[in-house]
């Protein structure tokens, strides 16, 4: 499905084979990048979970050589597209600690780390990892901001903290489509209306999830027009991983 809008690297993705619950298999993995460079992207970085007890193995030394590997199939296939290694790191009771063993797992070679959190309200620990990475001169990226489980009244107010913080928000395309339920897709929209997302990702869950991840990214030009999704989808997003010009 071809949009309009070229040279687009997603920023956060699961398309690393086998590590988390995103693609399972190889050809999987490679399916789904062939679908998004038919919508226009060039590369994709690699963001397994981190910092979550079920996958233990994905820190940042682990996904720069998975990242490695899926790019030479890449290579190999005869597919044109580029990967950089990353992360989502959960932001949990212990996310201090776990940086300081295993380190922090940028964008790329940025000093972008992309962060998520799930819950009905927002603790005092998801704070602290977030002053961690700040007071190290790190640049914060909450992903999908929109799926938090906090009520309304609160959700606003925890936002308008972090912003003011420097924290800005990755957006998901799922859920300007309304795949991630009325609450995630209300916000989305209004969001993107207000211009508050730094950037927008696919957050790619294997084959079965790109379609509702495409239909985010029409739904989204629909909304504020393919000038402003660009922006949000391609300019920026190269400019953080360092992609050259096209
Ligand atoms: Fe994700």
């Amino acid at each position: 499905m071809d949009v309009g809008i070229k040279n687009c690297v997603d920023l956060h993705c699961h398309l690393l084979p086998g590590v988390d619950d995103g693609c399972q298999a190889l050809e999987e993995s490679l399916e789904c990048l062939r679908q998004w460079r038919r919508s226009g992207y060039v590369g994709s970085v690699c963001t397994p979970h981190m910092g979550v007890d079920v996958f233990p193995d994905n820190v940042p030394a682990n996904v720069a050589e998975w990242t490695a590997e899926l790019q030479a199939a890449i290579d190999e296939a005869g597919i044109d597209y580029y990967l950089w290694p990353g992360g989502e790191l959960r932001l949990g009771e212990d996310i201090t600690a776990w940086m300081r063993e295993w380190g922090v797992p940028t964008i790329g070679p940025s000093r972008w780390v992309l962060v998520d959190y799930f819950g009905r309200r927002w603790p005092d620990f998801c704070d602290r990892g977030i002053d961690y990475l700040l007071d190290r001169g790190y640049d914060v990226l909450l992903a999908h901001p929109e799926r938090l489980g906090l009520a309304e009244r609160d959700w606003q107010a925890t936002m308008e903290i972090l912003a003011a913080r420097g924290v800005r928000f990755q957006g998901n395309l799922n859920s300007i489509a309304g795949g991630e339920g009325a609450v995630a897709q209300d916000r989305a929209v209004r969001w993107l209306h207000e211009d508050r997302y730094y950037v927008l990702a696919s957050d790619t869950h294997g084959l079965d999830s790109v379609p509702g991840r495409q239909a985010g990214l029409k739904a989204a030009i629909h909304q504020v027009g393919a000038e402003h999704i660009a922006e949000l989808v391609s300019t920026r997003p190269r400019e953080i991983v360092g992609a050259a010009s096209p």
